[in-house]
């Protein structure tokens, strides 16, 4: 597979992205999601989440707690991997991914990385202010070992972990999320040079035309989220954004593709 490049070449169109893979037929975060975003034809790309167990694993989970996705209890953080292992993350979506586990960053990669890039959202957690910096260097160790180098991005809503990220490994692609209450206001260009990023990521509510403009002027990749509609996609494709992140990537997929 071709290295990672922030924006699409030339003339093509934007990136598809199945968000948490393709989490509106599967249970979000899990093998069995990631399967499916490994096989639906033209997907680019699959966004996960990653956190930090308390035995410094990285694992794909969303929430900092378990009882949404999964048969457990209380904050991730404050388990071993061994016992996340035990809960079901796939029953509470549907009987029939019964058996589904929280999966390691390290597995994903391994399924998913031979035929898709893959956006790494790092969730950063105000509750483990003493483990600062240790997810940014854990998620590095395990993209080095997966041999997944140049074909992942680094995203976070956290600015300064994405700045450090960027200082420890200067040649990483790195991504800021736009978070509406902190940033208001702020332009594109603003918020990613100050984290030495090329990637701004919004919600579809939150994108402006002003934002658009900013980020072409200064060269920086716009990505939405969440278009889970053929009539999102198509108004985001109009807008010019480089990355379209889909719950059902795999159903806007062709239109996406097609030649506009
Ligand atoms: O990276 C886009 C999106 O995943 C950010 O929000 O809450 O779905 O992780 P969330
Ligand atoms: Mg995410």
């Amino acid at each position: 597979m071709r290295p990672f490049l922030p924006k699409p070449m030339a003339g093509a169109p934007p990136y598809v992205i199945a968000h948490r893979g393709i989490s509106a037929k599967a249970p979000e975060n899990t093998l069995a999601s990631f399967a499916l975003a490994a096989s639906a034809p033209g997907i680019d790309m699959v966004e996960l989440d990653v956190r930090l167990t308390k035995d410094e694993e990285v694992i794909v989970l969303h929430d900092r707690t378990l009882q949404r996705t999964s048969t457990g209890n209380g904050v991730a953080h404050k388990c071993n991997l061994e016992e996340l292992r035990t809960y079901d993350a796939g029953s509470w979506f549907d009987p029939s991914f019964r058996g589904e586990r929280i999966p390691t960053l390290s597995e994903v990669l391994r399924l998913v990385g031979p035929t898709r890039w893959v956006d790494i959202e790092i969730k950063s957690d105000p509750f483990q202010a003493d483990r600062r910096g240790l997810i940014e260097e854990k998620v590095i160790a395990v993209v080095e070992q997966s041999n997944m180098k140049g074909r992942v991005f680094y995203s976070s809503f956290d600015h300064h972990l994405v700045a450090n990220l960027k200082r420890m490994v200067p040649d990483a692609v790195t991504g800021v999320l736009y978070n509406l209450f902190r940033d208001f206001g702020r332009l594109p260009s603003k918020l990613a040079r100050r984290a030495e990023a090329s990637i701004f990521i919004c919600a579809k509510t939150e994108l402006q035309r002003s934002m658009i403009d900013d980020a072409r002027r200064y060269g920086i990749a716009v990505y939405v989220y969440t278009l889970n509609s053929i009539k999102d996609a198509q108004k985001m494709i109009q807008l010019g954004v480089d990355g379209i992140i889909s719950d059902n990537a795999d159903d806007i997929v062709s239109l996406v593709k097609q030649k506009q």
